[in-house]
């Protein structure tokens, strides 16, 4: 397998949630991905340890990335970046004047330079304007590495396949093997790194992905189209086919980014009984969807799910008027 860089806190723990366990009759256990750093936090930075290391290698001085206002990825790929000496060009997507707040504030805070488009040049062209900013960089000197959104491509992909090698030396160390895998799906790469591990390593375990945006025919064709890329980074050929995918696309609710009232109700739920504080774009709609298909009686095979916390705790802090207490 490719070289990475070695940011991130690594291993994260993993516990059981004692209190949700008991309340839905099934073993859940909390991968804490969210404690892959503080800056860094989140699911991102094990893609990013593998991208950077190519940018650096390539000679890259900068990088440039995309996403919301308030992307996780584009917080942790600038914090990761400014740690390795790279400058950041952000294309964040906007509706409105944003708020200078939650990830925006730090991207801010660790001096990235920020240019915005509307969420329809975003839909259609936000590649082209990264390669354009790219050239413009270029012109002056610059050797630009462009990073896809949410670091999900083939190079990306492998910081999920590396952290399922973790997961299982980890089920040796704490003896619980885990049948079932739950992760929210934004951009699919992190669903692909651990599908394709499922498979390299022959680990025959249920991987459930819950969109929080999208349906699941748009995730499935997305993620094949990852893993496929991936396949050239791994070390011995594998079969690996749609059929291996599995999108749950029932708790996107009412949009990317957007929270009802009974999903933030959820994740105080969750707060003040594990005091595990989910954030509203990705893992409480995850957590919510795990939640809600115990309690309708579709996990009944499995015995020991692990949920992967992803991080996105500062994205909650925008959403904290929203809150009902
Ligand atoms: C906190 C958090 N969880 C989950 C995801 C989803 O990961 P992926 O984009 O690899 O599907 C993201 C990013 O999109 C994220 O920021």
């Amino acid at each position: 397998m490719r070289a990475k860089l070695d940011l991130a806190n690594l291993p994260t723990p993993i516990s059981r949630a004692n209190r949700l366990s008991d309340e839905l009759g099934v073993n859940i256990f909390f991968k804490r991905d969210d404690q892959t750093g503080s800056e860094i936090s989140g699911n991102k930075i094990r893609k990013l340890e593998y991208a950077l290391k190519e940018a650096l290698d390539k000679g890259a001085t900068m990088v440039i990335t995309t996403g919301g206002i308030q992307s996780n990825h584009c917080r942790a790929t600038t914090a990761a970046a400014t740690m390795v000496g790279l400058k950041v060009v952000l294309l964040l997507r906007i509706s409105e004047e944003p708020k200078i707040e939650g990830n925006f504030f730090l991207d801010k805070l660790f001096g990235a330079e920020i240019r915005f488009c509307t969420p329809q040049e975003y839909r259609s062209s936000r590649n082209e304007i990264m390669k354009s900013i790219a050239d413009e960089k270029e012109a002056m000197g610059e050797r630009c590495y462009v990073i896809p959104e949410g670091a999900s491509n083939g190079i990306g992909s492998l910081g999920y396949f590396k952290a399922m090698e973790e997961i299982v030396k980890q089920e040796d160390e704490i003896g619980v093997k885990f049948d079932t895998i739950v992760v929210a799906v934004g951009s699919g790469g992190t669903y692909s790194g651990l599908c394709l591990a499922n498979k390299y390593f022959e680990l025959n375990k249920r991987v459930i992905g819950f969109a929080v945006c999208d349906d699941s025919e748009y995730f499935v064709n997305q993620i094949d189209n990852i893993n496929r890329e991936a396949l050239v980074h791994l070390d011995k050929p594998i079969e690996i086919s749609k059929n291996d995918i599995e999108i749950n696309d029932k708790y996107t609710g009412i949009g990317y980014a957007l929270s009802t009232p009974s999903e933030l109700e959820f994740i105080k739920y969750l707060a003040s009984k594990e005091a595990v504080v989910l954030d509203p774009v990705y893992t409480a709609k995850a957590m919510i969807g795990l939640y809600n298909e115990i309690k309708s009686g579709n996990m009944k095979s499995s015995d020991n799910i692990l949920f992967i916390h992803t991080g996105g705790l500062f994205g909650l802090f925008p959403k904290q008027e929203q809150f009902l207490f």
